[in-house]
């Protein structure tokens, strides 16, 4: 606890915090009483924009600790040697609920990890989902609005969510994920993660590999039901956030086995699915998933607003050996994220500790902008110069893609022999036991039961139907007996 005399801004000692300055006694309040305005006018600039998507999280640093030789598909420094550590922070997050909101719902969790690397942070900005709803960033904001509040009632919709899922039949293997026992985890420390896109690694040699990262929760899955998260999120909305920093200070850490799937890049061409779809999986038949880390949090924030609320995670922020795919969804992504650090923290968000560099140093040419620190000094501003200071290495992050066919154009996503927006949601219903259909098809059916549209329903009924015809007739049944 700081001691001494409380200040102002400015640092002059306060003689009274309790009680405004007035003309006279029981007179009006003087604009001489600067403590007073000061007060008043910091409280109304507390709030900053929160995030547009994933605005409820909470977030602990921890230690990433390579555990097996990788450096024959990445050149990444971070991940050279076995036994080499990097600390990291991880913000969780549940999808659509505004700041406040309760974390027992069902909804994606947000798995956002930053590796403090000695070139730089590695942003690894995924979910506890391995694919998503779409497939093409030009649908998300369209989606997100779907997952909001509605424009004229100010309420979440159950018609616009279905309307929209129903009428992006790319949607139905994450849905069908979504409202599965794992839709609604126990914890977030009970919950597997995964980058979810594809990513590009590139050895020293230049050679180019596709890769997809798994963190497998070493505390075990765990999940809610829906009548169990119903009572939990009116009684403790911040389970997830209590849970989290509560096991921490036990010093109970919670942990993750890191794995990666690799696919030479000469597979891509004629995989069976479009490697760079995100409504996909890559089978573990096809591509096993190889460990080669530990994930542990140990160490919880001091300052929720200063590092929880204020950190800033983008997709876009690679390191030597590690890129992107051509996976639409991500290349939106690489814009996007940049974009909102930007309005909603400002130019100067990189500075922030949470957010910079803590392994290296930050060496840019950027300057100013409000909040600057000027921790530049003097030097320079540009470059080439001839003074000396940062330069260019010349040496791409990654590997340049291959050539690609036709000419510029709305393209949709190209489709392989295998591909089509059913299979893997069926693939996935067949998997599960009796028990887990069961909840599925209730958890479903209780929601399309608050539709009002009956071509809403229709539509997403048969889109799971294509998924598979048993999956089709229980839900049809289901849905009948609620909606008569
Ligand atoms: C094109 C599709 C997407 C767009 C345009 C998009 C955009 C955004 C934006 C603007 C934010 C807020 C960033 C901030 O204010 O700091 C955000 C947060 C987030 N997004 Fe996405 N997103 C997309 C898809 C995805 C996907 C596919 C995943 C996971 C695989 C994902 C995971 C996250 C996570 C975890 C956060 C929270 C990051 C944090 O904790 O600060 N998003 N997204």
């Amino acid at each position: 606890m700081t001691q001494g005399p409380l200040t102002t801004e400015a640092g002059a000692p306060v003689a009274d915090n309790q009680n405004s300055e007035t003309s006279g006694v029981g007179g009006p309040v003087l604009v001489q009483d600067q403590l007073l305005l000061e007060k008043l006018a910091h409280f109304n600039r507390e709030r900053i924009p929160e995030r547009v998507v994933h605005a409820r999280g909470a977030g602990a640093y921890g230690t990433f600790t390579v555990t097996a030789d990788v450096t024959p598909y990445t050149r990444a420094a971070f991940l050279s040697a076995v036994g080499k550590e990097t600390e990291v922070f991880l913000r969780f997050s549940t999808v659509a609920g505004n700041l406040g909101a309760a974390d027992a719902v069902r909804d994606p969790r947000g798995f956002a990890l930053k590796f403090y690397t000695e070139e730089g942070n590695y942003d690894l900005v995924g979910n506890n989902t391995p694919v998503f709803f779409i497939r093409d960033a030009i649908k998300f904001p369209d989606f997100i609005h779907t997952q909001k509040r509605d424009p004229y009632t100010g309420s979440t919709e159950p018609d616009n969510v279905w309307d929209f899922w129903s009428l992006s039949p790319e949607s139905t293997h994450q849905v069908t994920w979504l409202f599965g026992d794992r839709g609604i985890p126990a914890s977030y420390r009970h919950m597997d993660g995964f980058g979810s896109h594809t990513y590009q690694w590139n050895n020293a040699d230049g050679e180019v590999f596709w890769v997809k990262y798994h963190f497998k929760t070493d505390q075990g899955i765990r999940n809610l039901t829906a009548e169990e998260a119903d009572v939990l999120a009116g009684k403790d909305p911040d389970s997830h956030q209590r849970d989290l920093r509560e096991a921490i200070e036990r010093g109970e850490f919670p942990s993750w086995t890191v794995g990666v799937q690799i696919m030479p890049a000469a597979d891509a061409a004629a995989y069976r699915f479009n490697p760079f779809d995100l409504t996909k999986v890559w089978p573990h038949v096809d591509y096993p998933v190889i460990e080669f880390g530990r994930l542990e949090l140990n160490r919880n924030p001091r300052n929720v607003f200063a590092e929880v609320e204020q950190s800033i995670f983008s997709p876009a922020h690679f390191v030597p050996g590690i890129g992107p795919s051509p996976d639409k969804m991500l290349q939106g992504r690489l814009f996007a994220y940049g974009d909102a650090h930007r309005y909603r923290v400002g130019i100067n968000a990189d500075h922030l500790p949470v957010n910079r560099p803590h392994a290296t140093e930050a060496r840019t040419h950027s300057r100013d902008g409000r909040l600057y620190d000027g921790r530049h000094g003097g030097e320079k501003n540009y470059e080439p110069n001839s003074f000396g200071g940062p330069y260019q290495t010349g040496r791409p992050l990654w590997q340049p893609f291959d050539a690609v066919p036709g000419g510029t154009g709305a393209h949709p996503t190209p489709r392989h022999a295998e591909d089509d927006d059913f299979v893997q949601a069926g693939n996935l219903y067949r998997l599960m036991r009796e028990d887990e259909k069961e909840r599925l098809v209730a958890n479903l059916s209780g929601a399309l039961a608050g539709v009002s549209r009956d071509d809403s329903v229709e539509r997403a009924v048969e889109n799971f139907r294509r998924a598979d015809a048993d999956f089709g007739k229980r839900l049809e049944a289901a849905v009948q007996a609620l909606r008569g």
